[in-house]
């Protein structure tokens, strides 16, 4: 004791003892920290080492001490996303059972519909369609009411499903414009008619005295219709309504005429799951242009197969008359 007495240094001028370093003849100060201070630094440390049992604190090869809670951000965001799938899988399980009818009665499986289809436009669709749905040449707007295949979610649906024009696809959407010029069926003079008399039917008033109107009757009306309204069953657009997939200026009317066009589109069956092209139709058909599902219940007017060089366009088989044949065609076989 003594000899620590001796080494203490006394400030003179306050009277408190000082650290004993001294700058210059200034000296510092051995002042006791305030005490709030002390108590504060002391929960710090407190608090740390509760953190370091309970929380993930120590890196250790492969990650880190678990903590006793247990808790990490990973497991946290898991369960946040296994909820998010749980109310997903919820509105799924629903969506699955729902006819399209049914959607469109429900508020929440719509909203799911319709949130899904948008996403998934986005990803699979702009690209050709535009991020709007608008179209660009050889691309349709889908925002409008002009369909080539059909706007009920049906139609929409099975467009989708199937594809235009997908080669090898038994089931798609399938019509073929022949290259009037290209295969010598028209003359340049007679393309040029043609053609003028399609640009009049936008122009509303169709003129029907000039030669353009007897050559669109004998070549042309098969699949557009003797009026140019266009025919669904073939994907044939109606030629009155001012609106072009290919352009509306003479020299793109006949380009078309001369070298058709067959727009493709892929077949979604197999590269999207059923419910998302389920939500695709449902969004598509809300864009604006969708039509009313009993247009198509109605049955259809009986109409002949169309028969254009080696394709031929059957009138689409309900999906549940497949497998087996009829009971006659059995017999016939059975006879042979
Ligand atoms: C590779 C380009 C391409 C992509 C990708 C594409 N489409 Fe198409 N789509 C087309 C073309 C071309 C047509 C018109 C074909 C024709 O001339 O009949 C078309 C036609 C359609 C039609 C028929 C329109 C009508 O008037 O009947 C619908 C509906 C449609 N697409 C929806 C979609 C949806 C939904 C997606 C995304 C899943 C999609 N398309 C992706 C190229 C594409
Ligand atoms: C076998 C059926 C078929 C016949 C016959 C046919 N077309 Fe087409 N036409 C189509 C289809 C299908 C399209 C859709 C475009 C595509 O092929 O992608 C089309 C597209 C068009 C277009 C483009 C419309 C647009 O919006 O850009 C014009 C114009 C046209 N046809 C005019 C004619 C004329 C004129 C004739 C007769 C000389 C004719 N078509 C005969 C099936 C036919």
């Amino acid at each position: 004791m003594m000899s620590d007495d001796k080494k203490k240094d006394i400030d003179e001028l306050s009277g408190v003892e000082t650290t004993g370093h001294e700058w210059d003849g200034l000296k510092e100060l051995n002042n006791p920290l305030p005490r709030w201070w002390v108590w504060v630094w002391v929960a710090t440390i407190i608090w740390s080492l509760w953190y370091f049992v309970v929380y993930p604190a120590w890196p250790v090869p492969g990650g880190a001490t678990e903590g006793s809670s247990g808790y990490t951000q990973f497991k946290e965001l898991e369960e946040s996303q296994a909820e998010i799938h749980a109310r997903q899988a919820e509105y799924l399980g629903r969506f699955e059972q729902a006819s399209f009818d049914e959607i469109m009665q429900d508020p929440a499986l719509y909203e799911f519909a319709m949130a899904g289809g948008k996403a998934m436009f986005k990803d699979n669709c702009a690209t050709c369609h535009g991020t709007g749905a608008e179209g660009g040449e050889g691309y349709p707007n889908l925002n409008d009411d002009d369909w080539l295949w059909g706007g009920t979610i049906n139609d929409i649906y099975t467009t989708l499903e199937h594809g235009i024009r997908v080669a090898g696809n038994y089931d798609t959407r399938v019509s073929q414009m022949p290259a009037f010029g290209k295969e010598g069926t028209l003359s340049r003079e007679q393309i040029n008619e043609v053609v003028h008399y399609v640009m009049s039917l936008s122009e509303g008033h169709a003129d029907t005295a000039g030669k353009g109107y007897q050559i669109f009757q004998d070549n042309c009306a098969t699949c557009h219709g003797p009026d140019g309204k266009g025919d669904r069953d073939v994907g044939a657009p109606n030629l009155t309504d001012a609106i072009w997939l290919y352009g509306g200026e003479h020299e793109d009317i006949y380009y078309t005429v001369y070298n058709s066009r067959a727009g493709m589109m892929p077949a979604w069956k197999g590269r999207l799951d059923e419910n998302t092209i389920r939500q695709l139709a449902v969004y598509v058909h809300e864009l604006g242009g969708g039509e009313e599902m009993q247009a198509e219940e109605a049955p259809a007017e009986a109409e002949p197969d169309v028969v254009i060089e080696d394709i031929s366009y059957e009138t689409e088989v309900p999906a549940d008359s497949e497998g087996e044949p009829a009971e006659d065609v059995k017999e016939q076989e059975d006879e042979h």
